[in-house]
């Protein structure tokens, strides 16, 4: 049976990302962000557990980072990098890509799970509080550019 995504369009499928998959991430990351991680980030990436690819027939779609932190006692969660291919934004692709990250790093034993976000990055913003995350604290001229980033928390 086919699923859906909560806008109605066909669920991707989602898979943990392997080399092949780099190039098209790293596309999707330069077209992303204004200081893209270079390729090399996403290699180191490779073994994390919540390293996923969202595919169709076009291929890659959108991905996320999400790996485990070593804290006192269980681990702590981190999405540490998410985004989806522009011409695809706002099909429900990143919510069933961070859901998905998100059991993952849950089977991993973490409690919590932080990420960091521009402050003016409203679409992430509200995919996150969807997600049940909240502001936790601000980390003033976080960013290269001198904007600010809010570190943002939720517990399992
Ligand atoms: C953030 C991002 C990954 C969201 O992916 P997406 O596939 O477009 O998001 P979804 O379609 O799954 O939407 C999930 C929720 O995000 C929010 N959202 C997505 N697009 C939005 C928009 N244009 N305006 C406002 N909210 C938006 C909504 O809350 C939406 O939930 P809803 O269905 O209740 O409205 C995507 O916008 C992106 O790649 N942005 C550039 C990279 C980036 O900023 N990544 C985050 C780094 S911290």
């Amino acid at each position: 049976m086919t699923t859906t995504t909560p806008r109605g369009t066909p669920d991707p499928e989602l898979r943990h990302a392997v080399r092949a998959d780099l190039l098209d991430v790293f596309r999707i990351e330069q077209a992303s962000f204004p200081q893209p991680w270079p390729f090399s980030a996403f290699e180191g990436f490779l073994e994390a557990p919540g390293f996923l690819v969202a595919l169709d027939d076009d291929g890659v779609v959108g991905y996320v980072v999400a790996d485990t932190v070593p804290n006192h006692g269980r681990p702590l969660g981190h999405v540490k990098d998410i985004a989806v291919r522009p011409d695809r934004r706002g099909e429900g692709i990143g919510a069933t890509l961070l859901e998905r990250a998100l059991s993952i790093l849950a089977g991993e034993g973490t409690s919590r799970v932080k990420l960091e976000v521009r402050a003016g990055n409203k679409e992430a913003i509200r995919l996150y509080r969807g997600f049940g995350f909240s502001h936790h604290h601000t980390v003033p001229r976080y960013y290269d550019d001198g904007e600010d980033a809010l570190v943002m928390l939720r517990g399992f």
